[in-house]
């Protein structure tokens, strides 16, 4: 029998690419095997991200070009999926009817049937509906030969309903996973020889809640340590408002747990997170952090901001560079308000006009730039763990690893040390990276 070949082109967060490697899975069991050329593949899909419109615009150009390998191959069937999908439904069709298929965030287990829907039937197939429970969770997606680190989705969904953000339109609610599957499924890992794992959610913090088991996010993260094998644990993301004293104990207790927590601020003005439905105050953000610094002085902090989020006036622009001064950041990723349909946002007046916006962002990317640089520097002369990935891209003779706070280090040594943990000194802090001097033991 001919190998059949399958592409897929994946946007947006970590979640996305966990279902495309889920997808994978599903699709090797009838034959498809994964190609990193579209060009080859009998089955394209386009796993898309609908966070902002800027995501949305990405995979639709991807598409396109895409979808141009039909006219060279006729056999070519070409689907749609993941969050813009489920955003979009049917609509995907009025902006190319070329599409074969389009497929929502809970139909993943659907896709083997649907692909053969389409080579049989020579018919569309649409399935975007939400279920109970999402099938596709439990597939244990093999990590590549070598790979040392993995993904583990602990939960679905989101209830949060953060008045700018789309997600829980296109995840649905929150869902928590057993805690014995995700043991399960780390064990697994391990044994192909993964030791770090990162635990992925929407909002860790609220693993377990409204669950039969009793089992919150702190004392899965205890399940897992004991884990022979698992040498680090990091998770994301995780939402302020409810991460725990639990959590902040397990910071300090629990040696396998990385120092880095991304703990999304999106603004410093308690006017706007307000407006935002984000649940905290400043005031209770910044007492989060000073705990998390009590019981790990060293840890890593990293944040999502929004600027020109509606009615963002510039004292609370403001508010949110003070902010950012207050507590240095280790890194941010920062993004310009984009308006989403089905969001609470839309509805609000006083939009902040695009130049605003722009003008907002490069100031505070610029200031972030300094704290980073900052944060860098200040490594400088410390010794730091680092998992060892395998050998660095700016020189053959280094190799390239990451801090507990998840700084690239590159440091000269061998490929025999690819998968140790070992210690090295940061000699030079740039703003993307770490150089360092590895410490013979
Ligand atoms: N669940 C995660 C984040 C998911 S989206 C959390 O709550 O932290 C990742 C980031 O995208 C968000 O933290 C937010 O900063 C940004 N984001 C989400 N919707 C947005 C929108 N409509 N416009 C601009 N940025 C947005
Ligand atoms: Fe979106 Fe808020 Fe849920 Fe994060 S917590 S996914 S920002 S609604
Ligand atoms: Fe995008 Fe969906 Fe993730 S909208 S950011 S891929 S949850």
């Amino acid at each position: 029998m001919k190998n059949k070949y399958l592409y897929i082109e994946t946007f947006g967060c970590q979640m996305n690419v966990h279902d495309s490697e889920q997808m994978a899975v599903l699709l090797s069991g009838v034959g498809y095997q994964l190609t990193d050329h579209a060009q080859k593949a009998d089955l394209i899909l386009i796993n898309g991200c609908s966070i902002r419109d800027k995501a949305e615009q990405k995979a639709f150009s991807e598409l396109g070009r895409l979808l141009k390998f039909k006219d060279k191959n006729p056999r070519l069937i070409v689907g749609f999926g993941g969050c813009l999908a489920q955003h979009l439904g049917e609509k995907v069709y009025g902006r190319d009817k070329r599409v074969d298929f389009v497929f929502g965030t809970h139909n993943i287990h659907q896709l083997p049937r649907m692909v053969d829907a389409v080579l049989k039937e020579r018919r569309r197939v649409t399935q975007v509906a939400f279920s109970d429970k999402i099938e596709s969770l439990g597939i244990f997606a093999p990590p590549p030969p070598g790979s040392l680190g993995a993904f583990v989705s602990i939960m679905q969904g989101c209830n949060n309903y953060c008045a700018y953000c789309v997600v829980p339109y296109l995840r649905g609610p929150e869902m928590s996973r057993a805690p014995e599957d995700i043991c399960n499924e780390v064990e697994k890992l391990t044994r192909c020889g993964v030791q770090e794992v990162t635990l992925l959610g929407q909002n860790v913090n609220s693993y377990g809640q409204n669950t039969a088991f009793d089992c919150d996010f702190p004392k899965l993260i205890r399940l897992i340590a004991r884990i022979d094998g698992i040498r680090r644990i990091r998770f994301t993301t995780s939402h302020p408002k409810d991460l725990s004293d639990g959590l902040v104990e397990c910071f300090q207790s629990e040696k396998k747990l990385c120092g880095h927590i991304h703990l999304p601020v999106q603004s410093g003005s308690n006017r706007i997170l307000k407006r935002m439905n984000r649940g905290y105050t400043l005031e209770q953000y910044l007492a989060k952090v000073k705990r998390l610094r009590s019981v790990r002085p060293t840890m890593a902090i990293t944040s999502d901001i929004i600027v020109g989020f509606p009615g963002e006036t510039q004292k609370d622009f403001e508010e949110t560079i003070d902010m950012m001064e207050k507590i240095r950041f280790d890194s941010v990723f920062s993004f310009k308000y984009s308006e989403r349909k089905g969001t609470a946002a839309r509805q609000l007046p006083d939009k902040v006009p695009e130049a605003e916006k722009r003008k907002r962002l490069i100031r505070l990317q610029n200031l972030q730039n300094l704290h980073t640089q900052e944060k860098n520097t200040a490594l400088e002369g410390s010794i730091q763990q680092v998992l060892v990935e395998g050998r660095s891209k700016n020189s053959d003779l280094d190799l390239m690893g990451r801090t507990e706070g998840w700084k690239i280090v590159n440091f000269r040594g061998g490929s025999d040390l690819i998968g140790a943990l070992v210690d090295v000194e940061i000699t030079r802090g740039f703003l993307h990276s770490l150089r360092g001097k590895m410490i013979e033991s």
